[in-house]
C-alpha cells in the first residue's frame, strides 16, 4: 500500500454521452469522495472533470465551449485544475492537438488509468493549495497486484513523490498514459465501483470496439476491445448489489464480444450464469448487441436464465444493403433479419430496440425508404434515430456529406412518425396485463405516491399507488422496490396502470 497525502478540495464532474460514460463518472466520483473531496458546482470546484462524448458533433461542441470557459476561469483563478476524459481522448495525436489548443488542461485520463487521480492530485493540488493534509491508505501500486503474466495497470508510470519523500521534489506528470502497441489493459482501476449504487447500476464488461463502422469515432477514441476478467466483474457486481443495486446493465459496444480476448474465452451467457448466482440481484440487462456475435447457443442460455430480462438493444443503422456496406457494418440485411427472427423464436416475449442513422453519405430516397420498410417489417419497440454527423478522423469523413441538413431532419422525423405509430400499437397489447415493475423514481402528486419504473421488457411504466392516508398501513414504495401493475392505458412512450397485490 502506498500512503498518499492529499489536501481536500472540491470537485465537479460534467458528464455527457452514453451509459458507459455515466458508469465511468460514477467511479471517478467514488475515488474523489474517498479522498475526502466534496462535490461542488463547476464555478466553485478546484477540480473540474469533463467526461466527454464524440459520437456526434453537438456533444463535442459543448465540451469545447466549456473548455473555453474554463480557460478564462483559469486565467482568473490559480486554484483550478481541469481533467479531461471520455471519447475526446484518443491516441497521442488527438491529445497533442487538444493540448495545443487548450494548454490549460492539466490531465488527460482514460478510465482504465483513473488510479492516477490520487497521485495527480497529490502532485498538483498539494502544490496549489498548500492546505492541511489528509493521509490516506489508497490503491496498491500496480506492482503489488500484478504478476509477470498479467497486464500492467500502469505502463510507464513515473515515480511519484509520496508524503514521506515529497520535500522539494517535483515530478512531471505525463499528460496521458497510453498503452504501448500490443499492450492491452483490461482492468478497471481497483475498488472504485460507485459508493452508493442506485437500484439499477451499470457494469462495463468490455471496453473499446473492434469494428470499424465508417461513420463511427468510438474505436479510434476507446481503442480495441478489452474484456474485463470475470473474477473482477464478479467482485464488482457483488459489491454493487451489497450497496443496493437490484438490476445490473452489462455494458459493451458489441457486448456479445465479451470474453473473446480473455485466456479461457468465457462468453456473455457464462458471465450471466455466474452473475445469476448473486443473492439480491434481481435483474440482468445488457447492451449493445451485435447480430454476428449472437450465437443460437448464447441466446438460448440467456433466455433460460430467469434474471436476464427479455430486452435486446440491437442497432441495425440502416435497412439497405448498399448502405450497410458503405457503413461497413459487417452484416447484410438478410443476416440481420434472420438473427431477429431466431431471437424471437428462442426467446419468447423479447422486446427489441435499435439505432438508426439517417442521411449518411450518399443515402438516396430509395435507400432511406428501405429503412422505413424495415421498421414496418420488424416492428421494434423503440428506435433511437440520429442524423448523420461527420466525425473527423473516420473513414466517412473523407466522403462527401451530401444529404442536406433539412433533408436529414425530414428523414429523422419520418422515422419518428412511423415508429411512434408502431410503438403505440405494440404497447396497446399490454393493456389488461399485469407487469412486474422495478421502481426507479417516486414522487407525491395530489397526496398520492406516483411510481415510475420499468417492466422486464424495459418499457416505462407509471402508476399511482393508493393514497397512504386513506387505507391504513398502506405500503410506501422506494426506488428498487418491485410492484405489480395492471396496465390500463398505453401511449407510444409508456404504459400506465394501477398497483395490484397478487
Ligand atoms: N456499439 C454500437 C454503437 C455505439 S455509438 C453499435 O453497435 O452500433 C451509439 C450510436 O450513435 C450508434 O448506434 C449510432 O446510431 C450513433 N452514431 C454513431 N456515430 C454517429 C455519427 N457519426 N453520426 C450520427 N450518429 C452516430
Ligand atoms: Fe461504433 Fe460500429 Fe463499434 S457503431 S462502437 S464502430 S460497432
Amino acid at each position: 500500500m502506498t500512503t498518499i497525502s492529499i489536501p481536500r478540495g472540491k470537485y465537479h464532474i460534467w458528464t455527457v454521452g452514453c451509459q458507459m460514460n455515466q458508469a465511468d463518472s460514477q467511479r471517478i466520483q467514488t475515488m474523489l469522495d474517498e479522498l475526502g473531496w466534496e462535490e461542488a458546482s463547476m464555478e466553485q470546484a478546484n477540480l473540474v472533470v469533463l467526461n466527454t462524448c464524440s459520437v456526434r458533433q453537438a456533444p463535442e461542441e459543448k465540451a469545447h465551449n466549456l473548455l473555453a470557459q474554463l480557460k478564462r476561469a483559469k486565467n482568473e483563478r490559480s486554484d483550478l485544475l481541469v481533467a479531461l476524459m471520455g471519447c475526446m481522448i484518443g491516441n497521442q495525436k488527438t491529445i497533442d492537438a487538444l493540448e495545443k489548443r487548450y494548454p490549460h488542461i492539466d490531465l488527460f485520463m482514460k478510465v482504465e488509468h483513473a488510479d492516477i487521480l490520487p497521485r495527480f492530485l497529490e502532485e498538483r493540488w498539494t502544490l496549489i493549495s498548500g492546505a492541511g493534509c489528509l493521509d490516506i491508505e489508497f490503491m496498491p501500486d500496480a506492482s503489488d497486484e500484478t504478476t509477470d503474466d498479467e497486464i500492467p495497470v500502469f505502463p510507464d508510470l513515473p515515480t511519484f513523490a509520496t508524503s514521506t519523500s515529497r520535500a522539494g521534489k517535483r515530478t512531471v506528470l505525463p499528460m496521458a498514459i497510453t498503452p504501448k502497441p500490443g499492450e492491452r489493459i483490461a482492468h478497471y482501476p481497483t475498488k472504485i465501483e460507485p459508493a452508493k449504487a442506485s437500484p439499477s447500476a451499470w457494469l462495463p464488461i468490455v471496453l473499446g470496439c473492434n469494428k470499424v463502422c465508417t461513420y463511427c469515432i468510438v474505436p479510434y477514441r476507446r481503442g480495441r476491445e478489452r474484456s474485463r476478467p470475470m473474477d473482477e466483474l464478479m467482485i464488482e457486481a457483488r459489491s454493487l448489489v451489497d450497496k443496493g443495486a437490484k438490476e445490473l446493465t452489462l455494458l459493451g459496444q458489441t457486448v456479445e464480444a465479451y470474453g473473446l480476448d480473455l485466456p479461457d474465452q468465457p462468453d456473455l451467457a457464462d458471465l450471466m450464469t455466474n452473475l445469476s448466482e448473486i443473492d439480491g440481484l434481481e435483474r440482468i440487462r445488457f447492451m449493445t448487441s451485435y447480430p454476428r456475435h449472437m450465437t443460437d447457443s448464447m441466446i438460448e442460455r440467456m433466455a433460460h436464465l430467469p434474471k436476464v430480462c427479455e430486452h435486446l438493444n440491437i442497432p441495425v443503422q440502416s435497412g439497405d444493403d448498399a448502405m450497410l456496406k458503405r457503413m461497413k457494418r459487417g452484416y447484410s440485411l438478410d443476416e440481420y433479419v434472420e438473427r431477429i427472427e431466431r431471437v424471437r423464436e428462442l426467446w419468447p416475449d423479447i422486446t427489441l430496440s435499435t439505432d438508426i442513422i439517417v442521411g449518411f453519405c450518399g443515402e438516396t430516397e430509395e435507400e432511406f425508404q428501405h429503412t422505413l420498410d424495415l421498421l414496418e417489417k420488424i416492428r421494434f419497440d423503440v428506435v433511437h434515430v440520429a442524423a448523420y454527423s461527420v466525425r473527423p478522423g473516420t473513414v466517412a469523413a473523407r466522403w462527401e456529406d451530401d444529404v442536406p441538413l433539412a433533408e436529414k431532419k425530414r428523414r429523422l422525423h419520418a422515422v419518428e412518425e412511423i415508429q411512434g405509430k408502431i410503438a403505440f400499437e405494440l404497447n396497446q397489447s399490454y393493456v389488461g396485463k399485469v407487469e412486474e415493475v422495478m421502481v426507479e423514481d417516486t414522487n407525491m402528486t395530489h397526496g398520492r405516491q406516483q411510481l415510475k419504473g420499468r417492466n422486464r421488457g424495459n418499457k416505462l411504466v407509471f402508476c399511482p399507488v393508493p393514497d397512504s392516508t386513506s387505507s391504513e398501513g398502506q405500503r410506501v414504495f422506494q426506488p428498487g422496490d418491485f410492484v405489480h401493475v395492471r396496465i390500463e392505458r398505453a401511449t407510444a412512450w409508456s404504459l400506465q396502470g394501477e398497483a395490484v397485490v397478487l
